[in-house]
């Protein structure tokens, strides 16, 4: 009998994409009753791009993974699987077989994560179980959203937090293992802090008299979020998850290169860093730019550090997800350039 081997897992390369149209808080600041100062100082949020009527999540998609296939010198035929963490598809049955067809990787299988902005991480750890086991080769995972889809832009306390946008990694078997350790969580008791909930009674289904009305639409309400304990939420719970992963590791706090946090908020980020005693300038943070894409906003970063030349052999980054469900996990990884 051929032993059973387990493979390491290789980050080979990375993309990103943000939408053209930027959307400036003095601009917000036309449209609702708020200020750059109210945002900036609560959030740390500048600005943040919106997707065009003619644009879909798909294409976001595509032109961040096209990035990582062309780094990654991968032809798209090559991929056998894509994950697509998102929870605004273009199609409730999933989006990942668009994405699949747009890239032509006609040999890959697909699915899409639902798990907002835990489903990077999520994906990260989903790909590296089927490369460990030597299931696959080359797994593309993609994280987008597009929430500015999906929420009031009426409400200032919801809308001036949300940006959209997609980020990719393709990862593959290697000798030496850049995932060194993972911890994931849920509690689904606390989903209705963070939600876009569907219609109740938006069914027209009249079971008694048999009448099934063709017209029935199903809706989904906006986007409704309670702020305050989302934040105690992500500041109490992911220092634990860094911390347990850590210890997976034998790994001590002081030896992280740096930390990846969901850009949520400056304020998540610091408070974070600070229970953690990690330096600023460790903490990766493009928050400013682009608001919360949910989803894409760790690959966008991871992608950007990867791009700006800050993640170098051997670096080890400390990546964590939070939010609607909810969830939360974190993934500690030693980067290797060369295999
Ligand atoms: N502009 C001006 N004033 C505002 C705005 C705004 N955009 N929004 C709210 N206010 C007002 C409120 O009406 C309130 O006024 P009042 O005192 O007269 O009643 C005041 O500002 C304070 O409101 P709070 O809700 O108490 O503000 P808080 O300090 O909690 O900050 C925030 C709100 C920024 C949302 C904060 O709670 C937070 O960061 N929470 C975490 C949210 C988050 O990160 N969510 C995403 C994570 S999960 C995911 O990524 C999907």
């Amino acid at each position: 009998m051929t032993p059973f081997k387990m493979h390491g897992t290789h980050i080979l390369s990375t993309g990103s994409a943000v939408p053209d149209i930027c959307i400036s808080n003095d601009l917000l600041s036309n449209i609702i009753d708020t200020s750059d100062t109210w945002i900036s100082t609560r959030t740390g949020i500048k600005e943040r791009r919106i997707l065009d009527n003619n644009q879909s999540i798909i294409d976001l998609a595509r032109i961040a993974s096209d990035e990582a296939l062309i780094k990654g010198l991968i032809k798209a035929e090559d991929l056998d699987l894509i994950l697509f963490a998102t929870s605004t598809p273009n199609d409730l049955f999933g989006s990942a077989s668009q994405l699949q067809k747009s890239l032509g990787a006609t040999k890959a299988a697909a699915f899409d994560i639902t798990a907002a902005c835990s489903g990077f991480v999520i994906g990260l750890i989903v790909a590296q179980q089927f490369i460990q086991t030597g299931t696959y080769k080359n797994i593309l995972i993609v994280g987008a959203d597009t929430l500015s889809q999906w929420v009031d832009w009426s409400d200032r306390t919801t809308c001036i937090l949300f940006g959209d946008g997609a980020g990719a990694a393709i990862l593959q078997p290697s000798r030496q293992n850049d995932l060194m350790s993972f911890e994931l969580n849920t509690d689904g008791s606390e989903s209705h802090q963070l939600s876009i909930q569907h219609q109740e009674n938006s069914s027209s289904i009249d079971y008694k008299n048999l009448n099934f009305s063709a017209q029935k639409i199903s809706k989904y309400k906006y986007l409704t979020m309670n702020g305050k304990e989302v934040y105690k939420f992500a500041v109490s719970k992911v220092p634990e998850s860094i911390n347990k992963c850590l210890q997976t590791s034998q790994l001590k706090t002081n030896q992280i290169t740096w930390l990846l946090l969901h850009q949520a908020n400056q304020r998540i980020l610091d408070t974070v860093s600070q229970k953690l005693q990690i330096p600023t300038e460790k903490v990766l943070s493009n928050i400013q730019c682009y608001g919360n894409t949910s989803a894409a906003s760790i690959p966008i970063a991871l992608n950007e550090a990867f791009n700006t030349g800050h993640i170098c052999h051997k670096d080890i980054i400390a990546i964590a997800g939070f939010g609607a469900g909810l969830t939360w996990g974190s993934i500690l990884i030693q980067w290797n350039a060369i295999e």
